[in-house]
């Protein structure tokens, strides 16, 4: 029997590329698919020189296709439009994509598109190709989301910003957990904010597809994922997606880094005791002042701790110096570091694909969010699953210091107790009999019956 051609379509950054490419390759373990994952070709070359994505997917039936970007597409830190952003990348990769799904030859048989990328949804819908979709983001921040049109029109928002700690009353199922300064920052300028509309209009299309994947599992999200359920009834919860990965595929380790990734730090890792080391990360878009970086910097210098700190060169901020108790990197392999038992703490931006790979480790974590759905995970990281702190808007190094010790002094500590209950139940959920690998061969039934 011939392999049904599966193509998937991921917005073009790291966080999205590494959760959506995971997918492809859980899909292409079985033998019913073939996958055609689109990219830009600035994307399609970082892939290719710093992960081991090209030839780990020499041995699957996964092609990486390169198409043409324009000027807007590759995220500068600091100057992002998620409005640019998104219409430049429609208007360059619309004419490939109708190409690829007219093509007679070579015929596409399904796709699955990034949640965000509605134009993708519409010209498959036009060549008469099913499609379902992919958010890369958690199930508590997609239904802030979806539910902002509520909040507008229950007069929630806009708010004015001098009360931020006002709880929020009209948020279905998360009444009194989420405080105004917890929704996504956009929510602080206004109903104009071109971000909020752009993501507003986006998640709105969210019940069109034939169903929705989410990196997330049942355990962890449960209260949320039945809310959603409401509203888009076919759901699929198949996280996290690389302990997935690595449940049902053997072989190396994968890396999908745009990044060349600095692997001497796992051996400066080797040399440190036992839960000893925070490891600092923001992802790979958040950009990081240098006021911030400072006081960052005094409170772990002053909680006495080591840290591995990592720094892209497009981070802003300033140059911080290797020393004693600290080792500086400028992309660090993330899923190692995390794994490394010297490892005890995560100082994050909240970033999904982060907050989930911490999660896995069963490492508490102490936030720092900056936008999007940072602001919501961070608030279900504190106050919710209790695996962390959360710094929120209070980045001082008084606050850190505090955070850090906390998260990691107290050995008796629930953070701790937390976050390996948490990694033990994600673990669990991905082997047989678990949650997320009962929706993963659901979703792979699914799309065999759409396409048949
Ligand atoms: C963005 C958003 O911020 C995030 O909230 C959204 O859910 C997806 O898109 P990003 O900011 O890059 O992504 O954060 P995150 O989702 O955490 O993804 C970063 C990825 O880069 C992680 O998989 C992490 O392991 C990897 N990484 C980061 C490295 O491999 N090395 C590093 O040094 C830093």
């Amino acid at each position: 029997m011939s392999k049904l051609h599966i193509l998937i379509f991921p917005a073009p950054s790291q966080g999205h590329i590494t959760s959506m490419l995971n997918l492809a390759e859980l899909l292409c373990a079985t033998t019913s698919f073939r996958v055609t994952f689109l990219v830009p070709a600035y994307i399609h070359r970082r892939l290719s020189q710093h992960s081991n994505a090209t030839s780990r997917l020499n041995h699957l039936p996964l092609r990486l296709h390169p198409i043409p970007h324009g000027p807007h597409e590759d995220i500068r830190p600091g100057s992002f439009d998620v409005k640019d952003w998104l219409d430049s990348l429609s208007s360059t990769a619309q004419p490939s994509l109708r190409e690829l799904l007219a093509d007679d030859e070579d015929p596409i048989d399904c796709v699955i598109s990034d949640g965000i990328l509605s134009f993708v949804l519409e010209t498959a819908e036009e060549a008469g190709v099913p499609v379902f979709y992919m958010r890369t983001l958690s199930a508590c921040a997609f239904w802030v989301y979806f539910c902002l049109p509520h909040l507008i029109q229950s007069q929630e928002l806009p708010f004015d910003c001098d009360d931020l700690d006002l709880t929020m009353v009209n948020l279905r199922g998360m009444e009194g957990v989420l405080r105004r300064r917890d929704l996504p920052r956009c929510c602080r300028h206004g109903l104009d904010s071109r971000t909020m509309q752009t993501i507003m209009h986006q998640t709105l299309q969210t019940p069109r597809p034939r169903g929705l994947i989410l990196n997330t599992f049942d355990h962890l999200e449960a209260p949320t994922l039945d809310l959603i359920r409401t509203r888009i009834p076919n759901l699929y919860a198949v996280g996290p997606l690389h302990a997935h990965l690595k449940t049902r595929l053997t072989g190396n380790s994968s890396s999908t880094s745009l990044w060349e990734e600095d692997k001497t730090c796992l051996k400066w890792l080797d040399d440190q005791p036992e839960n000893s080391v925070f490891y600092v990360s923001f992802g790979s878009i958040v950009r990081v002042t240098a006021e911030a970086q400072t006081e960052l910097w005094h409170g772990l210098v002053n909680s006495g701790k080591r840290f591995l700190w990592v720094v892209r060169t497009d981070s802003g901020g300033m140059e911080i110096a290797d020393g004693g108790r600290g080792r500086v990197v400028g992309w660090a392999p993330q899923e190692a570091v995390l794994a490394h038992p010297a490892v005890g703490g995560f100082v994050t931006h909240c970033g999904w694909n982060s907050t989930l790979e911490s999660v896995v480790a069963g490492v508490p974590m102490v936030c720092w969010p900056h936008f999007g759905d940072q602001q919501v995970n961070s608030r279900f990281v504190d106050g919710v699953w209790g695996i962390g702190r959360d710094m929120k808007d209070h980045c001082d190094r008084v606050v850190v210091e505090k955070m850090v010790r906390d998260v990691m002094e107290d050995r008796s500590c629930e953070f701790q107790r937390r976050a390996r209950d948490l990694a033990k139940a994600a673990r669990e959920s991905v082997v047989e009999g678990g949650t997320s690998y009962y929706d993963l061969d659901r979703l792979i039934q699914d799309i065999r019956d759409v396409c048949s």
